[in-house]
């Protein structure tokens, strides 16, 4: 997207109506129709499940696979421009749609991101210190592999998320074993690092390269997937936010990045900075925004498209926000419940957000539920009670 070029919502003085388009039909995608339409604009998803959560709140929803030749022609003849709710999806596909409209992010960046190898190349080019690691696809790769690597996490240069496609290796026979275990998948491996805490930075970059910023994030995984966001970040120190929020932005100028963009970092044992990885995308640690921001990441998704103005967005409260995985709607026994809704929307500041999912699987992000307070401790105190009406764990 390089014209500025303002599309057109409902309160246009002609009448027309601008359709913006979104490859992927998930929660994100979502989310993003629901602050789009706040704004007027039609929406079209273009995602082959019928019942995916954008989908059915979508005014157009094209199903039909992401690189559908007759799908993808049906999502650009509806929208005006398009973006994206998944890495995954096919660089090819955002080709095509490039070269009719406006796509944000572009190509060349969700291809950066959806790579490992590319991805830690562009921490290298842009300066920003990352974990040591190497590129892993032939079999003299991996025995070049040097001891400072081990103990070591192994992970697929493509197609991972939530800890999927990694395996934890502690000796070379391990690494052997679990290379074959992914089916010899270009991979990269990174020394297992000691971490401290684990944080992130939302940011939206418009197509003028004018930046803003959310304020950093703190947040907990479980098994691989997030569980917890706090923000503002409880255990992190200044200096150390400020190094983040640099590097986020530096990341997003050095591949010109147009759409909301999330890096996700380690925090070391010894106060040292690491960027992990990035999302070309709004993210999960970045969804108390839609409850405690006087912006969203989703507004900024939107505005980013559309070619409207970005604003810096301002935290209106502390903030928590817990991830409804499908575990909770079974109880110990594995007899499907259904979580006590009712005693947690009694509890003050309590935000929740289902995504219409049809069923719940253990593991499956279902919703999220944000506690916005006075204060952080008060925020913090109401979570606490939530995880424990829900059977979630303590953080
Ligand atoms: N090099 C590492 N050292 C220690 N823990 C790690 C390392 N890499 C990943 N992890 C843990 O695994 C989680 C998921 O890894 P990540 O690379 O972010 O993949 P995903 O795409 O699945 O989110 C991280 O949030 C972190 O908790
Ligand atoms: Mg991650």
């Amino acid at each position: 997207m390089s014209r500025r070029t303002v599309l057109p919502c409902t309160t246009s003085a002609d009448g027309r109506t601008a359709t913006l388009g979104v490859m992927g039909g998930g929660q994100l995608g979502r989310m993003f129709v629901q602050s789009a339409q706040r704004m007027g604009y039609l929406t079209a998803v273009l995602d082959p499940d019928p019942t995916s959560p954008a989908g059915l709140i979508s005014p157009y929803h094209i199903q039909a696979d992401y690189l559908d030749e007759q799908g993808l022609a049906q999502l650009m003849q509806r929208s005006s421009a398009i973006t994206t709710e998944f890495e995954n999806v096919p660089a090819a596909a955002l080709v095509t749609l490039g070269s009719q409209r406006p796509v944000a992010p572009s190509a060349d960046a969700v291809a950066i991101c959806q790579d490992r190898a590319m991805e830690k190349a562009h921490f290298l080019r842009s300066g920003v210190p990352h974990a040591p690691h190497a590129v892993i696809t032939t079999p003299q790769d991996l025995r070049a592999v040097g001891d400072q690597l081990l103990p070591g996490i192994l992970k697929t240069a493509r197609l991972g998320y939530d800890g999927k496609g990694q395996l934890r290796v502690a000796n070379r026979a391990e690494l052997a074993a679990a290379w074959d275990e992914l089916k010899q998948a270009a991979c990269v491996l990174e020394a297992l690092l000691p971490l401290e805490r684990e944080i992130s930075v939302v940011l939206a970059r418009n197509a003028q390269g004018e930046v803003v910023t959310f304020p950093v994030q703190e947040n907990v995984h479980r098994h691989g997937v997030l569980a917890v966001t706090q923000v503002p970040a409880p255990n992190v120190a200044d200096g150390v936010q400020q190094q983040a929020l640099t590097a986020a932005r530096e990341l997003a100028h050095s591949m010109s990045y147009v759409g909301v963009l999330c890096v996700e970092f380690f925090v070391l044992q010894d106060g040292s900075l690491l960027a992990n990885e990035m999302a070309p995308r709004p993210h999960n640690s970045g969804h108390y925004t839609i409850d405690a921001c006087d912006v969203s990441q989703f507004d900024l998704q939107v505005r980013t498209l559309a070619g409207l103005p970005l604003v810096q967005p301002t935290l209106l409260a502390p903030a928590v926000m817990l991830n409804l995985l499908g575990d909770i709607w079974f109880d110990e026994a594995g007899a499907a419940r259904t979580p006590a809704w009712a005693s947690v929307l009694a509890l003050p500041g309590v935000h929740l957000h289902l995504y219409g999912k049809l069923s719940a699987r253990p593991g499956r992000k279902m919703g999220h539920l944000t506690v916005t307070a006075a204060s952080a401790k008060a925020a913090r105190e109401v979570a606490l009670q939530a995880c424990a009406l829900l059977g979630i764990p303590d953080f």
